[in-house]
């Protein structure tokens, strides 16, 4: 059978992303003991710093009967220019996985290319699809789905703005992001959505909140662009997820931050500790989808 990648939400299919989903939630309620990685190794790549993604791929390896290998770019022969190609065919006679973070994607695309085992992507600055993937499964843990929601974007057109429009291409849900110009999210991945859903990009926080299901956000400044994070501050003024644009929202909304958060900054203190936060719930289903993932791709 033909090796399976995950570098973007939209390489699974709608059956595919509720079976996955059916999985993990077996898994989060301690109803699934198998250990389908037994003799298994993941391999994880970063060249940018992690907390969750790190900890929930290594824990959930290990739950799974497997072993995790962090390697930071730094370190491995990557960072001292090792091609691409190279690193995929070597890491392919050791391990059974590789998941990676690093800037730009098509050195995940090229990974994925060249490696003879699966490919996860966890994280450039094009898209952050296993944390989209965590945040629908905790839209349907909240809210009993998706169908017939209204998601609200409010700030930078990122990597994580960019992975909610492949989640509404794939699942069709209503997506209204409101970005400063000049920030607005990848115009390709904004087309293929409006083919299959209702999806808006204004430039208001109120008209993206307004009615909303679903209120998201994510840093002003991501990573690799520190430089900017002055400038940026300036250019984000008004885009605040605070109580007010919450009471906007859908009475029972949720909020959502992938996490790191800037307190202040993208979203106030009140909202992200708030009642309607479920940012603790968002950062534990990273670990229950990407073992229901890791199952999937490497668990034959
Ligand atoms: N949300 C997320 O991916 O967090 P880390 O950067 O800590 O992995
Ligand atoms: N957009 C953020 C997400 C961090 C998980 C970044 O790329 O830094």
């Amino acid at each position: 059978m033909a090796k399976r990648d995950f570098l973007t939400i939209t390489d699974l299919s709608r059956q595919e992303i509720s079976r996955l989903f059916d999985l993990a939630e077996r898994m989060k309620k301690g109803s699934y003991q198998e250990t389908p990685l037994a003799g298994k190794t993941l391999a994880m790549i970063f060249a940018k710093s992690s907390t969750r993604t790190r900890v929930s791929f290594e824990v959930g390896t290990y739950q799974l009967g497997g072993q995790a290998l962090f390697l930071s770019s730094r370190d491995i022969q990557i960072g001292r220019g090792e091609p691409i190609p190279d690193t995929a065919h070597v890491l392919s006679r050791y391990v059974d996985g590789i998941m990676i973070r690093t800037f730009d994607h098509q050195e995940v695309e090229e990974l994925a290319r060249c490696a003879t085992i699966p490919v996860i992507n966890g994280l450039t600055d094009l898209t952050h699809p296993c944390q989209v993937l965590a945040d629908l499964f905790t839209v349907r843990e909240a809210l009993g789905g998706w169908e017939g929601k209204r998601i609200a974007w409010v700030g930078d057109g990122n990597n994580m703005a960019n992975s909610w429009l492949e989640a509404a291409a794939v699942l069709g849900f209503e997506l209204r992001l409101a970005c400063p110009e000049g920030f607005e999210p990848d115009r390709a991945r904004f087309e293929r959505a409006q083919q299959a859903a209702t999806v808006m990009v204004t430039e208001v926080p109120e008209e993206a909140a307004e009615g909303a299901h679903v209120v998201n956000t994510d840093v002003w400044a991501s990573m690799g662009q520190e430089g900017e994070a002055e400038a940026r501050r300036n250019a984000f003024k008004g885009y605040t997820v605070d109580a007010d644009l919450m009471k906007l929202a859908d009475p029972k909304a949720i909020f959502l931050h992938c996490l790191p958060a800037h307190r202040g900054e993208e979203v106030t203190a009140d909202v992200i500790d708030g009642a309607q936060s479920r940012v603790w719930d968002e950062a534990e289903n990273r670990l229950h989808v990407q073992k229901a993932l890791l199952a999937t791709l490497m668990g034959q």
